[in-house]
């Protein structure tokens, strides 16, 4: 087929989006944990760089200088955000130092504060859908952190005497702040420092955490008793907030001892409230021991796993494939992360797998898991369409926005990856299926890949992830 052909075939194949979406308000209800927290926002040029710098006299050659990778002063939280600028990179770092973390919010400022946190974030993505009683987790329930939340009666949390209130309205009254710093730059953009120019190659964020609760994976237990309640009916559970975590803490626990903690208050709820789908959200985690626990712990567990190139590349490395994670680094492709994909399926036996990367989503799951192929591809699509309005139009906070997107095209790049995965797993057989349905089956599992909408210029890419692995699970109906 031709490439024009095949694009009339997937916006063809894309029309389910709008059913799909309506089928989510049939939901009776949804628990996202662990992690919201307050994204303070804000854009830099070289040139404000240069007078933070001046003005507060930072030590330039401890700027540049090559050091650990938290934050304890403030040449370290300068050294961070000039290595993301000059490299073109994402990285988090976390601010150890409380009063570092008061000198931030004093002179640092920020433009604009949104949901932060893959919890909040979906939360929010699941209510704006219509999912009925979405119940969010919150370390810290403020009145700062609580106004991010939509204005939605069907988003809800737990207030301090275990009272199920709209989470916008609930004010814990005692909960510190929890401040994630996105430091966005341009490419193109030049710096000077200690005499050395730079130019930025990409446009990319750089973000400073200071969260001393969801470091820790602080889980508020009012919350977690009241949703283990028999009452409380839901059919999906999605975790994160786990790749903050590391091994030695502050308070001189252990980082694995929080994940058990956690696996306990899950037990709890799944023993309440047997007929849900468990999916953990994998994102970058730093930590290796963490990271490792994660997969023979928790992954294991669930009944459905989500990750992007990077955290799939990541998870090679602790499972012993690492000549596989080095092909996947010098080629991130379709082909290769497959393979990747694979390894994990054999290596925690979890009943479904999902990729995001860039242009494709790839599900790889059980033969007898219980959404279907077609269930998956028409949650994908949806996860692509809305994914979509949130880059062309920067928020999806109303229902309206959401499908914005459904009548563009799907994008080359998805299509060639789609065509070279096609080319792996149906070499040898005479019907292919991959190009034109999105989905081939075999007697060990059902793959289901679709091309994505990619948007040229995208107005935030913060968040996406978490969108897109959520509303491909429950829009796939
Ligand atoms: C990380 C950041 C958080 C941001 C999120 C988006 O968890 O700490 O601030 O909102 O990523 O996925």
């Amino acid at each position: 087929m031709m490439t024009k052909e095949i694009k009339k075939q997937w916006l063809q194949n894309y029309k389910t989006a709008p059913d799909q979406l309506a089928k989510m308000s049939k939901i009776n209800g949804l628990i996202s944990a662990f992690n919201a927290n307050i994204d303070a926002v804000i854009k830099l040029s070289g040139k404000d760089i240069e007078k933070l710098i001046h003005d507060f006299k930072i030590d330039q050659k401890q700027i540049l200088s090559k050091n650990i990778t938290t934050i304890n002063t403030k040449e370290d939280a300068f050294r961070g955000l000039l290595k993301c600028f000059t490299k073109g990179i994402a990285e988090e770092w976390l601010i150890e130092d409380k009063e570092i973390f008061q000198w931030l919010q004093n002179n640092l400022g920020y433009d604009k504060l949104q949901m932060g946190g893959q919890g909040g974030i979906v939360a929010n993505v699941m209510a704006v859908c219509g999912v009925n009683n979405v119940f969010v987790h919150c370390a810290s329930l403020g009145e700062e952190q609580a106004s991010l939340f939509l204005d939605l009666p069907n988003l809800v949390s737990v207030d301090e005497n275990g009272t199920v209130n709209k989470a916008k309205n609930i004010k814990r009254s005692n909960d510190i702040p929890l401040i994630h710093w996105i430091i966005e730059f341009d490419k193109g953009d030049k710096i000077t420092v200690d005499g050395t120019a730079f130019t930025c190659p990409k446009s990319n964020r750089f973000i400073a955490t200071y969260d001393p609760l969801n470091f820790i994976l602080h889980i508020d237990e009012t919350f977690a008793s009241c949703l283990s309640n028999e009452s409380i009916n839901y059919d999906y559970i999605i975790l994160s907030g786990y790749q903050m975590l590391q091994q030695e803490l502050s308070d001189k626990t252990l980082g694995t001892d929080r994940i058990d903690a956690s696996i306990k208050t899950l037990e709890k709820w799944v023993n309440s409230n047997k007929n849900h789908v468990l999916h953990l959200e994998m994102a970058s985690t730093q930590d290796v021991i963490i990271r490792k626990n994660l997969l023979d712990n928790l992954a294991t567990k669930v009944d459905s796993l989500g990750f992007n190139e990077r955290e799939l590349i990541d998870i090679l490395e602790v499972i012993s494939e690492d000549d596989l994670a080095k092909e996947c680094i010098e080629n991130t492709n379709s082909v290769n992360l497959f393979k990747g994909m694979q390894k994990i399926f054999e290596y925690t036996n979890c009943p479904r797998l999902q990729l995001h990367m860039f242009g494709l989503y790839v599900t790889l799951q059980q033969k007898s898991f219980k959404v279907t192929p077609k269930q998956n591809l028409d949650g994908m699509q949806l996860a692509a369409v809305i994914a979509a309005a949130k880059a062309g139009t920067g928020a999806i906070d109303d229902y309206e926005t959401l499908l914005w997107a459904k009548d563009l095209e799907v994008s080359d790049v998805g299509l060639n990856e789609l065509q070279a995965l096609s080319n792996l797993v149906e070499a040898d057989s005479d019907i292919k299926t991959l190009m034109k349905t999105g989905i081939v089956s075999n007697d060990k599992y059902d793959l289901i890949a679709i091309p994505t909408i990619l948007i040229d210029k995208p107005k935030t890419l913060v968040g996406m992830g978490d969108t897109i692995s959520s509303i491909s699970l429950v829009g796939a109906r």
